[in-house]
């Protein structure tokens, strides 16, 4: 839910190789600047440890955009494409993505495009390091970025691609294949609209299925973008 409590350590910490470093660092919070200016929040969230994601991950993804913007989109966490470049949706997310605001008529460098969580998560399988989901704690833990960005960025509209970012500022009923495309509110009046993660488009098997999420989208941006220039 949209608050800013601390992720809490559980007993068992995190399986993964950095569980030993968990138990003093309880969230971003206790990274979080004085002053909320985007360029602050990027050099303070740049040596954020607030979750053990930071470990294994080669730096920190911070959001890209201009502060203000009408638009900000959440994604769920950079790929391994984007803890290379420390910019998120440079991957192959990022190219549907690219594909659905050119369809939409919105321009990449006039909106903000973020992520739930700011560092890579993996495993690692054979030599690949393969993307992993955020658990609930890391993403409690790293929320008090997002919030920051919200503030600062102060868009009339969040899109938040798929069920993470929806679910984080939205509560975890959320779901997204019964809500994707209705206009939210939270409960400080700020608007949301969540669609298809462009990764869960491109991992569905299925090619009518796929065809069919992408159109859909493609309409949510279209909604959005329409929304945000009333
Ligand atoms: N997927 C995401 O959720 N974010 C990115 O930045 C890239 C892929
Ligand atoms: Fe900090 Fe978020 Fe990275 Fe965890 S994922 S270390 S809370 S920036």
């Amino acid at each position: 839910m949209l608050d800013s409590s601390r992720g809490q350590v559980g007993k068992h910490g995190v399986a993964s190789a950095a569980s030993e470093v968990s138990d003093k660092r309880l969230s971003a919070a206790d990274y979080l600047p004085a002053e909320l200016t985007l360029e602050s929040l990027r050099t303070a969230a740049s040596k954020c440890e607030g979750c053990d994601l930071y470990v294994r991950a080669t730096q920190t993804v911070f959001g890209s955009g201009p502060a203000p913007a009408a638009l900000m989109f959440i994604g769920e966490a950079p790929g391994e494409k984007e803890d290379d470049a420390g910019q998120p949706f440079v991957g192959p997310a990022g190219k549907l993505l690219d594909d659905a605001f050119t369809a939409a008529g919105i321009n990449r460098n006039e909106v903000y495009l973020t992520n739930t969580v700011k560092h890579f998560k993996w495993e690692p399988v054979g030599k690949r390091r393969l993307h992993a989901k955020p658990n609930s704690r890391e993403i409690s833990a790293c929320q008090p970025w997002l919030l920051a960005e919200i503030q600062t960025v102060a868009p009339k509209l969040i899109v938040c691609l798929g069920a993470t970012a929806a679910q984080s500022l939205l509560g975890h009923k959320f779901r997204i294949t019964r809500q994707r495309g209705q206009l939210l509110a939270l409960p400080n009046g700020q608007q949301v609209l969540s669609t298809w993660h462009p990764s869960s488009i491109l991992r569905t098997p299925d090619a009518d299925a796929r065809q069919r999420m992408q159109e859909e989208l493609f309409l949510d941006l279209r909604a959005a973008a329409t929304f945000a220039r009333e």
